[in-house]
């Protein structure tokens, strides 16, 4: 565990293997990093060890005396489902309930429970009517209660709880310039899970979650190996899906397994949006999260999906002060904080 501080906002991202506190200050285009926390989760799991989590959380902030109790949250995982919907053109406080309707029938918890938010992607011609794109998320009550209690036993306070596809959204719109028209896609590879979000001209078009990421390739290798899974860990980021000669070819073998599995939903994504939204192909691939740190699979990605590429750095544009940060340190596991570096901006 380490942390560096001093005053700004506050992006908290608790994942399955991590969590990362991010705080930036400054303004527009001129922002600075105030403070970083990472914290392995260990044998931790969210939500059930929450009060282990709330004292994670509350020795990160006070490692480094973050005062601010002000925090912005994502939630991931559990009940969140996103989805994308078109309904007719109307007042935005009837607006609210259609989303509720429409939400309501993808839910697989009772009804009542549901929570939910969207942000509007355009307005389309449907014939004759004009209809409204949306994009939609919705989760269990008691997900966003259990993280709000986390948060608050951690003596924090949460001003809000987001998506992991728009703290992302928020993320790349800081980090890079966009080019009118075109899709890009960003991946969150993470450990449990994967986030693909697609982008254009600055919005949200399309987000899923997909259930293969770090952990998956971690206990592949560990079964091919026999070994324990923090050998396998070890021999995974060593490894990564670079092929040179015989030496590790078995390794790298099971983790391509894994990783071709995943660029083959990615791609059955693009499919689906492409036809959905009557689409031009994807341009460009950014990847972040954990797993984007394997070596190799930008490569890897570009080759099997023959689009080009990156693995994204959140922090481009934003400063780094070398007299109180290791910044080459941060940089290394820069990917890892993509949605709290976005939860903070
Ligand atoms: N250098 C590396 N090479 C390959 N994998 C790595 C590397 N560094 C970290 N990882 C993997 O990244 C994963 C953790 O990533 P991340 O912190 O983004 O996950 P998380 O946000 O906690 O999980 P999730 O979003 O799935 O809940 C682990 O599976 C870890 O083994
Ligand atoms: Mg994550």
């Amino acid at each position: 565990m380490f942390i560096f501080d001093r005053g700004g906002l506050t992006g908290v991202d608790i994942g399955s293997y991590a969590a990362k506190v991010v705080r930036i200050k400054g303004k527009g285009t001129n922002r600075s990093l105030e403070a970083v926390g990472y914290s392995r989760l260990d044998q931790i799991t969210f939500p059930h060890d929450s009060s282990k989590l709330s004292e994670m959380l509350r020795n990160l902030f006070n490692a480094n005396r973050i005062k601010t109790k002000n925090v912005r949250a994502a939630l991931s995982g559990g009940s969140l489902v996103l989805t994308h919907l078109h309904l007719p053109n109307m007042p935005k406080k009837d607006l609210k309930e259609a989303v509720r309707w429409e939400m309501r029938k993808q839910v697989t918890f009772p009804p009542e429970e549901l929570v939910c938010d969207f942000t509007t992607l355009g307005e389309a011609k449907r014939g004759e009517e004009s209809a409204l794109s949306l994009m939609a998320f919705g989760a269990q009550k008691k997900d966003v209660e259990q993280l709000m209690r986390i948060l608050e036993a951690a003596l924090l306070e949460p001003v809000a709880v987001d998506v992991a596809p728009m703290a992302m959204l928020a993320c790349f719109d800081y980090n890079n310039v966009w080019e009118n028209g075109v899709n890009y896609s960003m991946i969150d590879i993470g450990d449990s899970k994967s986030t693909l979000a697609i982008f254009k001209d600055k919005k949200l078009l399309f987000a899923r979650e997909i259930p293969i990421a770090g952990r998956e390739i971690t206990i592949a290798v560990m079964n091919k190996l026999a070994c324990s899974e923090e050998i396998a860990e070890r021999e995974k980021i060593r490894c990564g899906i670079v092929r040179s000669g015989e030496r590790d070819a078995e390794v790298v073998d099971v983790i391509s397994a894994v990783v071709e599995r995943l660029a083959a939903e990615a791609h059955r994504s693009f499919d689906y949006y492409q036809a959905q939204f009557r689409e031009g192909g994807i341009g460009k691939i950014f990847l972040c999260g954990g797993t984007a740190r394997l070596k190799g699979i930008d490569d890897f990605f570009a080759n099997i999906l023959g689009i080009p590429c990156f693995t994204d750095d959140p922090l481009r544009n934003i400063k780094i002060e070398s007299k109180r940060f290791d910044a080459a340190r941060i940089r290394e596991f820069a990917p890892d904080l993509a949605v709290s570096v976005g939860l903070a901006l």
